[in-house]
């Protein structure tokens, strides 16, 4: 299978603080990689890195056999790299419908009557249909997660970067995100996803990455690495 992306000693150090270490990974197309790590592991920062929000200070990334490492972030999303924020920050006075326009029209490469288009197909995916005329500021966590995964698809990526979109939520409503994530893959896109709840991460993803102080720690599936004494001593040792 061909690798979508290729990360070679990825480094980002903020003075004092290096919280991306040297870091290899590489995912196939079509995988849903869930990325683990305590707090402040460098888990975020790596997808600044790879979605151009920051510049490495070291190495590589390659993304369909191109070398992105010096492209701009808007550069990047035309590419074919969607995020969503562990911060969410869709715009609260538009609707739900308006934020997706924004995202598909200024981050995505397709005309408006296309991106209409495209919405309506969105919306399907992430049971938006009905609240599409609401305004997101009111809705409820759930719906806002799914429209921050909605607003990740507008740019029509091949590549989807999710930080804790599940963050915050009931174990009944992570399965729906679970649900909405799946469908997502399951039309070709693939996915990286950070997720704090060990559970969401064993049903949802192919392949396990963690990492430690910004540096790799180990990878496999989700039970080879659930079952790892590294990471019970660096990672769940630690309380979360
Ligand atoms: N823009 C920044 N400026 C300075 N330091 C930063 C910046 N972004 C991240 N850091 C530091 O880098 C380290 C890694 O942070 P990061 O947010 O990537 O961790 P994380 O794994 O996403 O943590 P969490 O699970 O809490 O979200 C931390 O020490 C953090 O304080
Ligand atoms: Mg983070």
């Amino acid at each position: 299978m061909t690798d979508i992306l290729k990360v070679n000693g990825l480094t980002k150090s903020f003075g004092k603080v290096t919280a991306v270490d040297d870091l290899s990974f590489s995912m196939t197309q079509g995988e849903i990689l869930g990325m683990m790590g305590p707090n402040g592991a460098g888990k975020t920062s790596v997808f600044n890195l790879l979605s151009g929000v920051f510049r490495p200070d070291r190495g590589k990334i390659e993304f369909g056999g191109e070398d992105i490492t010096r492209l701009s972030a808007s550069k990047r999303c035309k590419k074919g790299i969607g995020r969503t924020y562990q911060i969410p920050q869709p715009f609260g006075k538009l609707t739900v419908y308006e934020n997706l326009l924004v995202s598909a029209v200024h981050g995505g490469r397709i005309s408006e009557s296309k991106a209409r288009k495209r919405i309506r197909e969105i919306l399907d995916v992430v049971g938006l249909f009905e609240q599409r005329n609401q305004l997101s500021g009111g809705l409820p966590l759930l719906n806002r997660k799914a429209l921050e995964l909605g607003r990740a698809m507008a740019t029509d990526p091949k590549l989807i970067l999710l930080d804790e979109v599940a963050g915050g939520l009931t174990e009944a409503e992570t399965e729906k995100v679970l649900d909405i994530v799946k469908e997502i893959n399951e039309r070709g896109v693939s996915i990286i996803w950070i997720e704090h709840i060990l559970m969401t991460m064993a049903k949802g993803v192919d392949r396990l990455l963690v990492i430690t102080q910004g540096s790799y720690l180990t990878s496999g599936s989700p039970e080879e690495v659930m079952n790892s004494d590294l990471v019970m001593e660096s990672y769940l040792g630690e309380g979360d």
